[in-house]
């Protein structure tokens, strides 16, 4: 872990490199890459390459296919909050994730503007810069701060996905978006908010954050309350364990 821990701290100085974030291409609608999320995976790939010369690798820009989903496979999201790069908003995250036959064994979430890394390995907990810690005690929804994505690359949801929010809105305490789905699960495990749910969500977007909420005492399925997949996008409903259930009413 320490390895890896270095090697995420070590690319605060090109994960903060505003000419870099200023070189933009787009790959969708309101889907852009930047040299920053490039260079980041170029670097970490080869980094873990070296290393661990057996473990596949899949990263969000580039290769995503031929891999074998009952043996390891690293999940990395160079930069998780792009549009928050671009925008200089200060919300962005390398994510690095572990699945082991496909459960998510470690994960690693990067915030270099905030100098925050959350990681968790599996049966050992979850930290936060060296300190342990744990999903909030909060039993009602009544009483929960509920962060959400507005799934930006499929604008088709959001009449389904305004509804949701309204509701989450009425139902709770206030809502929030961070604008980085690995650091959304990230204020999860740390107890900083209470639910979070997002649409059609990728694999690099929650496969470390999932390690991180599990660790820390949480639960994360899909909206209806089932297994997550890591072959395919899911949907993602994450929460401290306590209100799940309740929460499942403003997502199932
Ligand atoms: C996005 C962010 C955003 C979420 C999107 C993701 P990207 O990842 O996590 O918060 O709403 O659904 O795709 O594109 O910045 O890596
Ligand atoms: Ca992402
Ligand atoms: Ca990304």
């Amino acid at each position: 872990m320490e390895y890896l821990l270095t090697l995420i701290r070590s690319l605060k100085p090109l994960l903060t490199d505003r000419s870099m974030s200023q070189e933009i291409t787009e790959k969708g609608r309101a889907d852009f890459v930047t040299a920053v999320d490039t260079a980041v995976q170029a670097r970490v790939k080869a980094a873990l390459a070296e290393k661990y010369p057996d473990i596949q690798f899949m990263g969000e820009e580039g290769e995503k296919g031929g891999i074998d989903f009952t043996k390891k496979v690293w999940i990395l999201d160079p930069v998780d909050g792009t549009t928050n790069l671009i925008h200089d908003f200060k919300m962005s995250a390398v994510s690095l994730g572990l699945l082991d036959n496909g459960e998510p064994v470690l994960g690693i979430v990067y915030n270099p503007f905030t100098d925050e890394l959350f990681y968790a390995e599996k049966g050992r907990g979850a930290y936060l810069n060296d300190e342990k810690i744990s999903v909030s005690d909060e039993a009602h929804v009544k009483n929960s701060l509920i962060a959400f994505g507005t799934s930006p690359y499929d604008k088709q949801l959001a009449d389904e996905n305004f509804a949701m929010i309204k509701k989450a809105y009425l139902l709770s305490a206030d809502i929030r978006r961070a604008g980085s789905a690995a650091l959304d699960l990230a204020y999860i495990a740390c107890g900083r908010t209470d639910i979070f749910f997002e649409r059609n969500l990728k694999p690099w977007d929650y496969c470390a954050g999932i390690c991180l909420v599990n660790e820390a005492g949480g639960r994360v399925t899909n909206m209806k309350g089932g297994a997550v997949t890591f072959d395919r996008n899911s949907d993602i409903l994450a929460t401290n364990g306590l209100v799940h259930n309740e929460a499942m009413e403003i997502t199932g």
